[in-house]
C-alpha cells in the first residue's frame, strides 16, 4: 500500500532527512586513508544519537551496524569492520535515521585519495543517473519513467545496473511500497502523485551486472570484481519537480 504523506508528515521527514544528510557529511569528512569502516560506523552512531535520532539500519533484520559500508567491488549491505581505507579505493556509505517516527535513507560513493579515471566516471555517472531519474518523478508519470532514465544513462556509458536491489517507498517504515527499480521491468509501477515519498538509489557497476553474496549473509559484491557505486536520496513528489529531502538546500535551478 502506498501512503501519501500530509504536510505535517513531510515536515517530519524533512527533519529526519536533514539529520541524515548532516551525519553523512560528518562521516564522509572522516573517511580517508588509514581509517577503518568500523570507525566510520562509530562516528555515524554517535552523531545520530546527538540529534536524538535512531540509526535505522542498526538491528534491522539483524544488521549489526548503523551504516552500510561498501569498498570497491562491494555493492550494498557491507558490514563495517577492520578494513582500512587506502588511496584508490571507492567507498559507499549508506545510512538511515529515524526521527519523529519517520525514516530517512541515503547513500553516497566517494573516492579515497587518488582514484582511477574509471572509478571517478563510475561515481559521476551514478549520481547523474539519480538526477536524470528523478527529473521524471513528477505527478502523472509512473515509476518506470524514473527507472528507464537511470538504466538508459548507465548503459549509454557502458556500465550496468544492479538488479536484485531496488529503491522503495519510505515513511514510517524504511521500506514501503512502491518498489523503485533502477531498470525497466514489465511492471510499469504506480502513477506518481504529490505526497509520495520514495528513496531512489541507483546502484551501478563498471562491469557486468552480475552479483555474488558473501558468507556473512549481507555483503553483495560484483561477480567480476569491478567497482560498483551508489547514489541515493529520499525525495518527495510535489506538484512540480521533486524535493530532495536528503539534499537540504538543493535547488533545481542550480542543476540547469
Ligand atoms: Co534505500
Amino acid at each position: 500500500m502506498i501512503t501519501l504523506k500530509s504536510k505535517v508528515e513531510i515536515d517530519k521527514m524533512r527533519e529526519s532527512c536533514r539529520v541524515a544528510a548532516h551525519v553523512m557529511d560528518v562521516v564522509l569528512a572522516a573517511a580517508g586513508e588509514g581509517v577503518t569502516t568500523k570507525e566510520l560506523d562509530r562516528i555515524a552512531y554517535e552523531e545520530i544519537l546527538k540529534f536524538k535520532g535512531i540509526p535505522s539500519f542498526l538491528n534491522y533484520e539483524g544488521f549489526p551496524a548503523s551504516i552500510c559500508s561498501c569498498v570497491n567491488d562491494e555493492i550494498v549491505h557491507g558490514i563495517p569492520g577492520k578494513r582500512k581505507l587506502k588511496s584508490g579505493d571507492i567507498l559507499t556509505v549508506d545510512l538511515g535515521v529515524i526521527l519523529h517516527g519517520y525514516h530517512s535513507d541515503m547513500a553516497r560513493t566517494v573516492g579515497i585519495g587518488v582514484i582511477s579515471p574509471d572509478a571517478q566516471k563510475l561515481i559521476d555517472v551514478t549520481k547523474e543517473c539519480f538526477f536524470r531519474g528523478i527529473e521524471k518523478a513528477v505527478p502523472g508519470n509512473r515509476i518506470v519513467d524514473i527507472s528507464r532514465e537511470i538504466q538508459t544513462y548507465a548503459e549509454a556509458n557502458g556500465m550496468s545496473v544492479v538488479r536484485p536491489f531496488v529503491g522503495h517507498g519510505i515513511g514510517q517504515e524504511m521500506h514501503e511500497d512502491p518498489e523503485v527499480p533502477n531498470y525497466v521491468t514489465r511492471n510499469r509501477g504506480p502513477v506518481l502523485r504529490a505526497g509520495m515519498t520514495i528513496a531512489v538509489e541507483p546502484m551501478i557497476n563498471l562491469g557486468s551486472k552480475e552479483v555474488s553474496f558473501d558468507d556473512d549473509g549481507w555483503t553483495a559484491r560484483t561477480k567480476d570484481g569491478k567497482y560498483s557505486a551508489q547514489y541515493e536520496n529520499t525525495i518527495v513528489i510535489t506538484d512540480g519537480l521533486p524535493e530532495i529531502l536528503t539534499l537540504p538546500g538543493f535547488k533545481w535551478e542550480d542543476r540547469k
